[in-house]
Parts: structure tokens; C-alpha cells; sequence
């Protein structure tokens, strides 16, 4: 009847004492190390200390709300890479998206299922303990990793920048989430020039793996994080003669093999509306619209906007944006709110030489200019992208 012993540690920080005391022994009985405490106080000591490989908190916590505890733990080394469990007794989707964004790993209602949850991300977890990756990268099983699509209706309106840049803002602050970057723009990518990629893999290698060949041990060892930029790339195709050649139905499996490995996966889609990317968009968890403050891009991106609607996209799965790339006022934002039909959650200033210049250097935007405003914007909106993605999955 009993699992194996194993040599995780679990702590359970729950302010309910009967209920703190049930999962001790729930966890006990299995054959877990474990500690366990109703004050959350002394859970973050206890967990300092001991570095438990897995910490079970119910975010109402009376001393310390649940949201602290996470970001303590989380910008701690000593606890940056433990698996952190959210088991509350009311479900709540605003504090499911906060908490998963500030690097919460699961969000469980107390229940039977999710107990019965805990226990199988254990098992998965104590496999991983001999892998190299943290085990705080735990992804859904059933879903895979986040995926999040960047999209615009014309070019040059700085997607692909901000696709990498946003991608490394999060890898910053998640290093505990393992990210990738895939670059769908045919018939040429940009993000492998931004970032500085000098591998071979890149999608049309990737396309021609087999399903067996296109394993998660496959795509890890393929290509490393980056250097500076904490993320892993699939590089687009760098000669459009090489577009050609692309085997375009791979790439859901290739999409899904990414989603499979890593816990974030970013798509740089361009402009591009197409029988491929429509499928991409539709099983998102969140669409990155990057639109600008002229009145060419703001219409068009009306009717990019027109036509996800009737193919069943709803506004929330949207995150809009006015990116700044050409420096003019234009449309102001509340107008361009008025033609897309959607509000525009942020806006990108107008940054000068200085993204092209980082571009050109293949340094992330928040290495070359750092106390500039626009490095905080991007770093504030990678956030708030990354939690209205994870609203979006619950
Ligand atoms: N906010 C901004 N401020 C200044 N330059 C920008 C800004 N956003 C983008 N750019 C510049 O605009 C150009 C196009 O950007 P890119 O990311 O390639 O756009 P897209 O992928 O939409 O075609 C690049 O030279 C980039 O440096
Ligand atoms: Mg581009």
C-alpha cells in the first residue's frame, strides 16, 4: 500500500490546526520527511533553515499573507527552488493568478483530488530530484507548460523585441521556471539575430525530428538557456529558401513537445494569421497584441482583433499593448481602446537608438539600460502577462 520512502522533505504551513495536523499525517504515513507548523512566520524560519523540497501553505495564513510568504520564499536562495503548494480552503481566481505568478507552483482547493494531486507531483518530483532541473519547475501535467503567443497586424511594430525582452524579464525574476522562446515568423525569424543565437538547431532541424526523436531530454540538451538572456530559443528559419523547405504540420507537435518540457513557452507569430498560427492562437493561454499609436496599425489590428473574435477568441484571453516604436503620439490610447475594441493594458514608451542599439548588441533591454523607464515598463508588463496567464488556465 505504501509508496517507497523517499528522501523529500515536505513542511505544511496551515493556520488551521486540525487541518495542519490531518496533512502531517496524510504525508507522514507515505513515507515523507515532514514539518509542520500553523504560524507562517514560523514556516518561512523553519523553511530558511531546513530548505524542505516541498512547502504545502494555505495562502490564507493569519501572520503573513500568502503572497509574502511566496516572494520571500522565492527571492531566497535557500528556498528559490522548492516545489510551493497553494492549498486553500476557498478558490479564488484573482489570488490563484497573483500567486502562480509570484512563483507559486500549484494552486489547489482542499479536497480529495487535490490531495490525491500533491501526491502524484511528489512521485514526479522525487524522479526529478536526480535531474539537474530544480524541482520547483514542476509544469501541469495535463496541459503542459504556459503558452503565450505574440501577435501583431503589421510589421515592425516591435513584437519580436518584445517577445525576447518580456521572455527575459520573466526568466529574471522566474528563474525558477524553465522558458522558451519559439520563433514562427516565416519566411525569416528575428529573434535568434536579437538574441545573438549562433547554434544550428532551429525550427526546420526541429521539423525534421521524428515524435520519438522530439523528446523533452532531446530539446533540453539542443539548446541551452542563453546567456544573458536565461531563456531556451527555437530560432526561426534565417533563409527564406529554407521556408520551403519547413514541414509546416510538425509544428503542433513541436509546440506541444516545448509545452511538455518547459513551464513557459513563448511564440513570436509575427503578423501572421494563417492556417498554422490560427490553431497556435486558439490553444493559447494568452495573446500578446502588440499594436502602435498610429492610425494604420491601430486599424489594422482592429481587424486582426475582428477576425480572432469569430474564430472564438474572448477579449480576456487578450493582452493588448501600445508599443511606442516609432516615437509619435498619434492615436491616443483611449482611442485606439475605441477602434480596436479592447482595452490596452500598458503602454511601451519610445525607447530611441537604445532598443536597436541592444538589439544589435544582443543584450535584453533591461542589461543595457536598466533604470530607464522603459526597462521598468517591460519588466512591469512581464509580470502582469504572466499573471493574467496563469488567471487564464484556472
Ligand atoms: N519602443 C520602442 N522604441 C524604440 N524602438 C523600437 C521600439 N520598439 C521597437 N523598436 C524598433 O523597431 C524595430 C522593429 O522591431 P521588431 O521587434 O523587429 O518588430 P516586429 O517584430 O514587430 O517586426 C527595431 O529596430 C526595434 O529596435
Ligand atoms: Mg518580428
Amino acid at each position: 500500500m505504501q509508496e517507497p520512502l523517499t528522501a523529500l522533505s515536505v513542511l505544511i504551513t496551515d493556520p488551521d490546526p486540525r487541518s495542519c495536523q490531518f496533512l502531517a499525517n496524510l504525508f507522514a504515513k507515505r513515507g515523507y520527511t515532514v514539518q509542520s507548523t500553523t504560524s507562517a512566520k514560523e514556516g518561512y524560519i523553519l523553511a530558511l533553515r531546513d530548505r524542505p523540497d516541498v512547502i504545502i501553505f494555505d495562502p490564507a495564513l493569519a501572520d503573513m499573507p500568502g503572497l509574502e510568504l511566496v516572494r520571500r520564499l522565492r527571492s531566497d536562495k535557500r528556498t528559490s527552488n522548492a516545489l510551493l503548494i497553494a492549498l486553500t480552503g476557498t478558490s479564488n481566481v484573482d489570488e490563484l493568478g497573483t500567486l502562480m505568478a509570484a512563483g507559486c507552483n500549484e494552486y489547489l482547493v482542499k479536497s480529495q483530488e487535490a490531495i490525491q494531486r500533491i501526491f502524484e507531483i511528489l512521485t514526479e518530483s522525487t524522479g526529478q530530484m536526480n535531474e539537474t532541473r530544480p524541482i520547483g519547475a514542476t509544469k501541469k501535467k495535463t496541459l503542459g507548460g504556459a503558452l503565450i503567443v505574440f501577435l501583431s497586424a503589421k510589421g515592425g511594430t516591435g513584437t519580436s523585441s518584445l517577445c525576447a525582452n518580456i521572455a527575459h524579464a520573466l526568466s529574471i525574476t522566474h528563474s525558477e521556471r524553465e522558458m522558451a522562446v519559439i520563433d514562427l515568423v516565416l519566411p525569416i525569424g528575428s529573434i535568434g539575430q536579437i538574441v545573438g543565437y549562433q547554434g544550428e538547431f532551429n525550427l526546420l532541424e526541429a521539423a525534421k525530428k521524428s515524435a520519438e526523436e522530439l523528446t523533452p531530454d532531446f530539446l533540453r540538451r539542443a539548446v541551452p538557456p542563453l546567456d544573458p538572456w536565461g531563456f531556451r530559443l527555437l530560432a526561426g528559419i534565417s533563409d527564406p529558401e529554407q521556408s520551403n523547405a519547413l514541414d509546416a504540420s510538425r509544428i503542433p507537435t513541436i509546440i506541444q513537445t516545448y509545452r511538455n518540457t518547459f513551464d513557459v513557452v513563448f511564440v513570436d507569430l509575427g503578423r501572421s494569421l494563417s492556417r498554422i498560427s490560427l490553431p497556435i492562437i486558439q490553444q493559447s493561454d494568452l495573446i500578446v497584441m502588440v499594436t502602435a499609436s498610429d492610425m494604420a496599425t491601430v486599424s489594422l489590428t482592429k481587424i486582426v482583433w475582428q477576425y480572432l473574435q469569430g474564430k472564438g477568441i474572448s477579449p480576456n484571453q487578450v493582452y493588448a499593448l501600445i508599443n511606442r516604436a516609432v516615437g509619435l503620439e498619434g492615436v491616443s490610447k483611449s482611442d485606439a481602446e475605441q477602434i480596436i475594441g479592447l482595452p490596452i493594458q500598458a503602454t511601451i514608451p519610445y525607447m530611441g537608438a537604445n532598443l536597436s542599439l541592444a538589439n544589435n548588441q544582443h543584450l535584453p533591454i533591461l542589461r543595457k539600460i536598466p533604470t530607464d523607464t522603459a526597462a521598468m515598463m517591460i519588466d512591469q508588463v512581464s509580470r502582469q502577462i504572466l499573471e493574467t496567464t496563469y488567471r487564464n488556465r484556472a
